[in-house]
């Protein structure tokens, strides 16, 4: 385990441009996203769960390295929900030596733009409401709190559910629909209360 020493001295010295992102590349990668993700977040998932989501869209998962640790990853799925192809931001850390450097930021918006490009009307995810650090990294990406569930995670602390709406194409929309200059994002809908592990 590294020291605090260790972890000051990795920090002062990283610069932002040292951080390589790689998108996930097979099962060599897999123990470091158990690793960090197990470290930070509150939520036990078994080795199926990281399977499920890094066999089948391995194209949506992203590691961080610094000097060839990993230090970040984002894991996600994509599919269809409802009618909606919708992209899910399952798995989301950073270490904290690397924080507030837009790593996560970064990640997340690489994830984003291959669920964009294949076609995803929204993404969501759920966050621990007491989360305040998540909450502001996708407040600032433009996701907004969809719905409160409660109880949602195994610890009893409630969950917002976060949207992220993409913009359509205004062939979608009638002509009398459409105001000049404004972003043109489809009806936000609430959905049932569902897990996405369930
Ligand atoms: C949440 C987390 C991934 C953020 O990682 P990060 O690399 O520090 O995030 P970024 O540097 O990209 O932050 C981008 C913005 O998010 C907001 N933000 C991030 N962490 C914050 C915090 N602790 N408090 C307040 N705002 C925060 C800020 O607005 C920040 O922009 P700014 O630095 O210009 O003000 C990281 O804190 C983490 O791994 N936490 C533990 C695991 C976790 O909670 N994951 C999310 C589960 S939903």
């Amino acid at each position: 385990m590294e020291s605090k020493v260790e972890e000051e001295a990795s920090k002062s010295m990283f610069e932002c441009c040292d951080i390589e992102y790689i998108s996930y590349g097979g099962e060599h990668h897999l123990p470091l996203i158990m690793d960090l993700v197990d470290k930070e977040l509150s939520e036990p998932y078994s080795i199926f769960t990281y399977r499920y989501f890094v066999y089948l869209w391995p194209q949506l998962s992203f590691l961080a390295f610094h000097q060839g640790k990993c230090i970040g990853t984002v894991v996600c799925k994509m599919g269809d929900h409802r009618g909606t192809f919708r992209g899910y931001i399952a798995m989301l850390v950073v270490l904290k030596p690397y924080r507030g450097k837009g790593i996560a930021t970064e990640l997340v918006t690489r994830s984003i733009k291959v669920m964009m490009e294949s076609g995803c009307e929204e993404v969501t995810l759920e966050a621990e409401v007491t989360n305040k650090g998540a909450l502001a990294l996708y407040g600032r990406l433009g996701f907004i709190r969809a719905k409160r569930l409660f109880h949602y995670y195994l610890n009893g602390v409630d969950a917002f559910r976060l949207k992220l709406l993409f913009p359509r194409p205004e062939s979608y929309f009638p002509d009398s629909l459409m105001t000049e200059g404004e972003p043109n994002y489809g009806h936000e809908h609430l959905e049932d209360d569902y897990h996405p592990l369930s």
